[in-house]
C-alpha cells in the first residue's frame, strides 16, 4: 500500500517542467515574457496580431510576402459552414464559451483534414481556426439576440473584423489597434491550464480540434479565463474610486480573491499588464467615464501591500474595463481570450506532436487499505 514517505506530492504540477518548448519565455521573477526570443515589450503596440501569430506558428518574423499571403489565408478562412451556424442556434441560451466549445468541437466534422495530425496539417486547420473562432463568438453574439449574423469583412484586419461583426460597425482605428493589441498579449503563455488541457489531449493523439475544444474547456473557468469579467463585476460594484480601498479590505477580510491579480508563475508584474493599463487609462478619458481607471488605479493602491508576496496585477485586470467601454458584453470576455489564444495552442499542439508522449502522471492513493467485499446482505 501507499509508502507515503517515499512521495513528494506536487499538486498543480507547481514548479513542475514537463517537456520543452521553443515558443514562449517566462520568466515569473522578472516579469518576463518572449515569444521565439522577442519581448512582449517589443511586440505590443508594435507588431500586429497577425505577425505575432505568424511570428508563433512559422517561428519566425514574415518578410512582407510572407506576411501579406498570411493575411490572405486568414482573411479567406472567415466564414464556418450553414450547418454550424445552426448548432450556434440550437444551444444559443448557453454560455458564450460553452457555445464556442460546442462549435469549435462541431467544426471538426467540416474541416477537410481534421484527422490529419502532421505538422503541415496542423498549422493550415490553426490557421483556420484562428479566422473561424471569431466568426463564431460574434455571429453568437447576434443569434442570441434574434438577430442576423454580420457577414465576416473580406477585407478588415483580424481585430477590425472581430469588432465589425459584433454590429456591422466600422470601429475606429483607435479602438481596432487597442483590441489588436489585447490579442496580441493573449496570443500565448507558456504552459497555461488549457494549453497544458490540449498538450495532454493531444499526447494521446488526438487531433487539433479535440485538443483545442478541450483548451476552451480550461479556459472558461474563473481562475483561468474567466477573471477579466470578474474583474469588471468587482468594479461595477465598487462604483467610485473612494469605495475601492474599503471593498477591497471587505473582500481579503472574507478570504475572498481580488480579481486580476496573481498568478502562478509571475511574481512580479505581469508584463502584459503595463499595455493594457494605458490602454485603459487613454480609452476610459476618449469615453468620457476616466472613473473606470479611477476604479482599477485604487484597487491596486489598495492591493500594493501583497506585492511583498509575490500578488501583483496581472494582464486580466485591464482587458476587462477595455471590453466594456467597447460595448461588449461581460460574458465574451472569455471568448476574447479565446480568439487571441488559437495561434498558442496550435503550436503548442503541433510540439507535442513532434516528439509526443502520453501525459499520464501519477496520484497517490490516500483511500483504504486492501479489505473483503461483503454481499449485500451482509452490510
Ligand atoms: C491565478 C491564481 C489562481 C494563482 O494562484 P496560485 O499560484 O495557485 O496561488 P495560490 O492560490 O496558492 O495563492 C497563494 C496565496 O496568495 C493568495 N492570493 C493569490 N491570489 C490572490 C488574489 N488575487 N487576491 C488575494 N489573495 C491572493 C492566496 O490566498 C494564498 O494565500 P495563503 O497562502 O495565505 O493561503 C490566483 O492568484 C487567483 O485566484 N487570482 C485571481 C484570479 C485571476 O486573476 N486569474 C487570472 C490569472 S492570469
Amino acid at each position: 500500500m501507499a509508502t507515503t514517505e517515499d512521495i513528494t506530492l506536487h499538486r498543480g504540477l507547481s514548479g513542475v517542467y514537463f517537456d520543452r518548448t521553443e515558443t514562449t519565455f517566462i520568466d515569473g521573477k522578472e516579469g518576463k515574457l518572449l515569444y521565439r526570443g522577442y519581448n512582449i515589450h517589443d511586440l505590443a503596440g508594435v507588431s500586429n496580431f497577425e505577425e505575432t501569430s505568424y511570428l508563433l506558428m512559422y517561428g519566425e518574423l514574415p518578410t512582407g510576402a510572407q506576411l501579406a499571403d498570411f493575411d490572405a489565408r486568414l482573411k479567406a478562412n472567415r466564414n464556418i459552414p450553414s450547418e454550424v451556424m445552426g448548432i450556434i442556434h440550437a444551444v444559443k441560451d448557453d454560455h458564450p464559451m460553452s457555445v464556442l466549445r460546442t462549435a469549435v468541437s462541431a467544426m471538426s466534422a467540416f474541416d477537410p483534414e481534421s484527422e490529419d495530425n502532421s505538422s503541415e496539417a496542423t498549422l493550415r486547420k490553426g490557421i483556420r481556426l484562428t479566422s473561424q473562432v471569431p466568426t463564431i463568438v460574434m455571429a453568437h453574439h447576434n443569434i442570441r439576440q434574434g438577430k442576423e449574423p454580420v457577414p465576416p469583412s473580406e477585407t478588415l484586419s483580424h481585430a477590425a473584423n472581430f469588432l465589425y461583426m459584433m454590429d456591422g460597425e466600422e470601429p475606429t482605428p483607435e479602438t481596432a489597434a487597442l483590441m489588436d493589441t489585447d490579442f496580441v498579449l493573449h496570443a500565448d503563455h507558456g504552459s497555461n491550464a488549457s494549453a497544458f488541457t490540449a498538450r495532454a489531449v493531444a499526447g494521446t493523439n488526438a487531433d487539433l480540434h479535440d485538443a483545442v475544444t478541450a483548451g476552451i474547456g480550461a479556459l472558461s473557468g474563473p481562475s483561468h479565463g474567466g477573471a477579466a469579467e470578474n474583474v469588471m463585476t468587482m468594479a461595477l460594484e465598487i462604483g467610485e474610486a473612494e469605495n475601492a480601498e474599503q471593498y477591497v479590505k471587505d473582500l481579503l477580510a472574507g478570504g475572498g480573491r481580488v480579481m486580476g491579480f496573481g498568478h502562478r508563475v509571475y511574481r512580479a508584474e505581469d508584463p502584459r499588464a503595463r499595455h493594457l493599463r494605458e490602454g485603459v487609462r487613454k480609452l476610459s478619458e476618449e469615453k468620457g467615464e476616466p472613473k473606470w481607471y479611477g476604479i482599477l488605479e485604487s484597487v491596486q493602491n489598495a492591493m500594493a501591500p501583497y506585492g511583498r508576496r509575490g500578488i501583483h496585477v496581472n494582464v486580466d485586470f485591464f482587458a476587462g474595463v477595455i471590453y466594456y467601454l467597447n460595448g461588449i458584453p461581460h460574458d465574451l470576455f472569455v471568448p476574447i481570450f479565446a480568439v487571441g489564444r488559437i495561434p498558442g495552442w496550435t503550436v503548442q499542439v503541433i510540439e507535442q506532436f513532434e516528439h509526443n508522449i502520453l501525459i499520464r502522471p501519477l496520484l497517490q492513493y490516500a483511500g483504504p487499505e486492501e479489505r473483503s467485499y461483503k454481499p449485500i446482505t451482509d452490510r
